[in-house]
């Protein structure tokens, strides 16, 4: 089971988490997860993952704008429909809009076709409810919650999927 993770990054912080998403969708046995600048996929990864999770940086309460261009045409480009999405932001405020980003790009997803996951809060404690948001001031403190959403990504995938 192929898992790729999609990050638009200019300073760093979302590239870092999204190494931090696959690192967790790693410990499912029999998921490879692999990660990719949004501006140059392994296509034939990404055509043969049965997962895709996309992060953005939090721009004017919103996703960054590269994001939606590559979503507006990703759906086109890339055999998206049928498979399993989410999506993580970082950000600079708490109150900085990052729970929108997520929702955006969850919009996105759904009108690719796609089957938008986040586990919400049925899983119990970390709650993740649309994806989780990374502040950027202290990423640190966020490395477990990151993981344990691609681990939850993961286990879903291979739930809908089987491992290969
Ligand atoms: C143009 C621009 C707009 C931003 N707007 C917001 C914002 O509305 N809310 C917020 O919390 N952070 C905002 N930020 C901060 C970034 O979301 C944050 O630093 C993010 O972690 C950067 O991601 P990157 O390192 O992957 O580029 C903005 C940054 C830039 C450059």
């Amino acid at each position: 089971m192929k898992i790729t993770v999609l990050y638009y990054t200019k300073i760093g912080h979302t590239k870092e988490m999204a190494e931090i998403v696959a690192a967790g969708a790693r410990q499912v046995a029999g998921v490879e997860a692999a990660v990719f600048p949004m501006e140059a996929p392994d296509v034939q990864w990404l055509t043969a993952s049965d997962c895709v999770l996309l992060g953005t940086p939090t721009y004017m309460a919103d996703l960054a704008g590269v994001v939606k261009c590559w979503l507006e045409t990703a759906g086109h480009k890339y055999p998206l429909a049928g498979k399993l999405g989410g999506a993580f932001a970082t950000a600079h405020f708490s109150h900085g809009g990052g729970d929108i980003a997520i929702q955006s790009i969850l919009h996105h997803l759904l009108v690719a076709g796609m089957v938008v996951y986040s586990g919400g809060d049925s899983l119990g404690q970390p709650v993740i409810h649309l994806g989780p948001v990374a502040l950027s001031e202290d990423l640190e403190q966020y490395q477990s919650l990151f993981a344990t959403y691609g681990q939850r990504m993961a286990e879903k995938a291979v739930a809908l999927f089987g491992e290969s």
